[in-house]
């Protein structure tokens, strides 16, 4: 796969990468999936190609027992040359399984050190400051304390390059006013693509632009007939359509598919060779 997306301005990475998510569970929490079939998945996005994985510490099951950064270390460590890896914090679980955001500085250490030690590095590629819950990015809400405090890990050297997740224009030029920003993920695809003014921001800095639920969460019409019949006229698939067109709305939208099946992680991978006409962009527009 090319390296045609340069992280931060020097980690070059294919624009088509692997989201980790779905490796322990189908959603953001219940049953535990086999993690043989995970670990096997993310040895064939390795053997694809594919140099930018998604990740976080809070990717598992229910009951703990099957996390994505153990797979990620299992199954690839010592990591292959090139391999960026890219995890987020803010969010913490709950007792009862699910999720809530922290937005206390002082708790962010201890998160990104839990990513060091599951994932078995001394320094972290990107960290997403993620904010909020599933509603909206909170408009207003300030993310400059948590932003400081990531910044000083980067300063001492257990991060290369920050992000930032599920924020709009005004959080993104708050923390650009604090470190650089590498890269964006917020929820856009072929039914949601309302972040337009974040996505323009990105592309005016080369900030990747990561859209997380890529198939729309696993959106089975995703794009409706549109995506559809584009599909059809290229012998592809309907995902393969949503991503191929991610991958031409903007030279700085990075594409992380996230599956726990070698055939659909195959799949989606081979989205990265079509070639969309001006007559199927016109179409999917
Ligand atoms: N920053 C955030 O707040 C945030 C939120 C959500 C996700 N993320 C990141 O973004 C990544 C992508 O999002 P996502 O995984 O939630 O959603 P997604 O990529 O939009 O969709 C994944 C869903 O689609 C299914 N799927 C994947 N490929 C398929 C195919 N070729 N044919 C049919 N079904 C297919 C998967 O099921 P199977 O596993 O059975 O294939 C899974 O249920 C995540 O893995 C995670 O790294 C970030």
């Amino acid at each position: 796969m090319s390296n045609d997306f340069r992280l931060g301005g020097d980690l070059p990475i294919g624009r088509l990468g692997f989201g980790a998510m779905r490796l322990p569970t189908n959603s953001f929490h219940g049953p535990a999936r086999d993690p043989e079939t995970g670990r096997a998945v993310l040895r064939r996005a390795v053997e694809l190609g594919i140099d930018h994985i998604d990740t976080a510490a809070f990717y598992t099951s229910d009951d703990g027992s099957v996390r994505a950064n153990d797979l990620i270390r299992e199954a690839l460590h010592p990591y292959p040359d090139g391999l960026v890896i890219a995890t987020k914090v803010g969010p913490l679980r709950t007792p009862d399984g699910g999720l809530e955001a922290t937005t206390d500085p002082g708790a962010l250490r201890a998160l990104v050190e839990e990513n060091l030690a599951g994932l078995g590095v001394d320094r972290l590629d990107l960290v997403y400051l993620r904010i909020g819950g599933i509603e909206p990015p909170p408009h207003g809400e300030s993310v400059a304390a948590r932003f400081e405090a990531l910044a000083a890990l980067r300063e001492e050297g257990l991060i290369r390059h920050l992000g930032l997740s599920h924020v709009d224009a005004g959080h993104l030029a708050e923390a650009r006013a604090i470190a650089p920003v590498a890269a964006v993920q917020n929820h856009f695809h072929p039914d949601r693509r309302d972040d337009t003014e974040v996505l323009a921001r990105c592309e005016e800095a080369g900030i990747a632009y990561v859209p997380y639920f890529p198939l729309g969460g696993g959106l089975a019409d995703i794009g409706g007939g549109r995506v559809a019949e584009v599909a059809d006229r290229h012998g592809a698939t309907v995902p393969q359509i949503a991503l191929a067109r991610l991958l031409a709305s903007s030279p700085v939208t990075l594409a992380i598919p996230g599956t726990g099946s070698v055939a659909h992680l195959e799949e989606n991978t081979a989205a990265g060779s079509i070639v969309l006409t001006a007559e199927d962009l016109a179409d999917l527009r």
